[in-house]
């Protein structure tokens, strides 16, 4: 097969998304729409991918530069004069490269790489597009057919009664012959649109190119366009079903998938148990034999094998080695890295504080900024004072330390190995290895205190 090219189309407005950002930076699966359109090109085997850009073009260019580098271009289409003239204006960015060009639209996220291949492959040296049959066949295009092929294409609002009744529709994909798609387009914008929106039509390409493939889709739901917040809600519908049914396959246990949010970034291995109204996002992976149980929240976090995760907790940007046992109720913020072995139990904050093997915290605690060596044990209610009010300080606590019930440790301070500290002491200066500090008023009795004063 001759190599090939993909332009998206996505100058268009998405006005009926009523959002001050751009239809195509909102998000399916976590991940931006029009990404998804552009790695859908490139699975598919584009060498590279150009986008047509109108509204809020420099900071969707932005975006594509920093995700994809060099492997995306641009053309500009300042006016919105229908979709024949956006890619009339990209014609510059497209002859003279690839034979082939695959058009493809930028707010249809679902479609996936399998379908434009096999639909590319189709198509052979010919001009095609994607067609579906529908049983409520909407506003669509209809396709008008012959023996040789599709031998045009009828936008709804220029359609007959008997054109309408049609059911098979333009899905909005193409691959056309560049040498073909060029001398037609250039002919299309010669002379003003006589239509009923008065647009230059891509569609009327079809018909001057002469009979083309129409190669039908069978999952209708996999073309199907973004244009408001209730299409946003459906395509992220379908993407996380496809997600978890993948996941699945993988051998990754959902208790409910349809209550278990993946993101598309994120690595499961099998073995993994999910519980309902589970939440993996960013960057997330998850190692073999790990179970999370439900109502968590977990982003960019990487969890390592036989980790039990107990209900209702909340990790960002964290990590948390093999073994270890988290929760319920567990906030581990950025920088939080829990090693091999670890306990972190009942309402316990955890940031940029490295636990090593074994070390426990299992009730009530904040710690912040800081290292606790191996078999270290925190008591319930410990905090780390890391803050001075201008300054974050840091907590070192050496290997099997024991930190005794509602202490606060006042950064910068360490603590040796084996040390003690009573409980309900706040620890100011450093403690050697193997003592016990003891930071507290002690106690007094008065004996019959309590009679005499009745
Ligand atoms: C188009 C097809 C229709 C097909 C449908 C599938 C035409 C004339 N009609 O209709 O046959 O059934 O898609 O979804 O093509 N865009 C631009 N510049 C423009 C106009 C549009 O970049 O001047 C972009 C939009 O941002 C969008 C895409 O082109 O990504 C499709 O445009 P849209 O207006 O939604 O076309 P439809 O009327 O839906
Ligand atoms: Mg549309």
């Amino acid at each position: 097969m001759s190599n090939v090219q993909s332009v998206i189309l996505a100058a268009g407005k998405g006005t009926r998304m009523k959002s001050k950002k751009s239809k195509i930076l909102h998000e399916v699966a976590g991940r931006p729409i029009i990404d998804w359109v552009v790695r859908c090109a490139l699975d598919a085997g584009s060498t590279r991918v150009v986008t047509i850009l109108g509204h809020q073009s420099e900071i969707i260019e932005a975006h594509l530069k920093k995700t994809f580098g060099d492997l995306v271009s641009f053309a500009y289409q300042r006016e919105q004069l229908g979709t024949g003239h956006a890619l009339f204006c990209a014609l510059d960015e497209l002859v003279g490269y690839e034979s082939k060009t695959l058009i493809l639209s930028g707010d249809v996220p679902n479609l996936s790489s399998q379908t434009l291949s096999a639909f590319l492959l189709a198509t052979e040296d010919r001009s095609g597009l994607i067609t579906s049959v529908l049983e409520d066949a909407k506003q669509y295009g209809r396709i008008v057919r012959s023996d040789a092929g599709v031998e045009s294409i009828v936008e709804y609002k220029d359609a007959t009664d008997e054109q309408r009744k049609i059911k098979e529709i333009n899905a909005g994909f193409y691959a056309f012959q560049t040498a073909e798609m060029d001398r037609a387009l250039r002919t299309l914008l010669e002379t003003p649109p006589t239509n009923a929106q008065g647009e230059y039509y891509l569609t009327d390409v079809v018909s001057m190119i002469g009979p083309c493939v129409g190669w039908e889709l069978n999952n209708a739901q996999e073309m199907e366009g973004v244009n408001n917040r209730v299409d946003l809600a459906e395509a992220e519908k379908f993407a996380q079903r496809r997600i978890n049914k993948y996941w699945m396959l993988e051998g990754v246990t959902f208790l409910d998938p349809e209550t278990t949010y993946v993101g598309a970034e994120v690595k499961l291995a099998a073995d993994v148990t999910l519980s309902p109204n589970v939440v993996l996002m960013g960057t997330t992976s998850i190692d073999s034999d790990t179970h999370i149980a439900s109502g968590s929240i977990i982003e960019d976090t990487k969890i390592g094998k036989s980790v039990n995760i107990l209900p209702n907790c909340h990790f960002e940007d964290s990590k948390i080695d093999d073994h270890s046992n988290i929760g319920p109720f567990v906030h581990l913020r950025p920088g939080a890295d829990i090693g091999p072995e670890c306990k972190v139990g009942n309402f316990v904050e955890i940031k940029k504080v490295r636990l090593d093997r074994g070390a426990k915290a299992n009730h009530h605690s904040y710690l912040g900024d800081g290292h606790v060596g191996e078999r270290s044990n925190i008591g319930a209610g410990t905090i780390f004072c890391n803050y001075d009010g201008k300054n974050k300080n840091f907590i070192k606590l050496g290997k099997g330390v024991f930190i005794g019930s509602n202490s606060a440790l006042v950064a910068p301070v360490t603590v040796g190995d084996n040390a003690y500290v009573g409980a309900g002491s706040t620890i100011t200066s450093d403690i050697p290895e193997d003592s016990l500090a003891v930071a507290r008023a002690r106690q007094k009795n008065i004996e019959g205190w309590a009679k005499r004063k009745k």
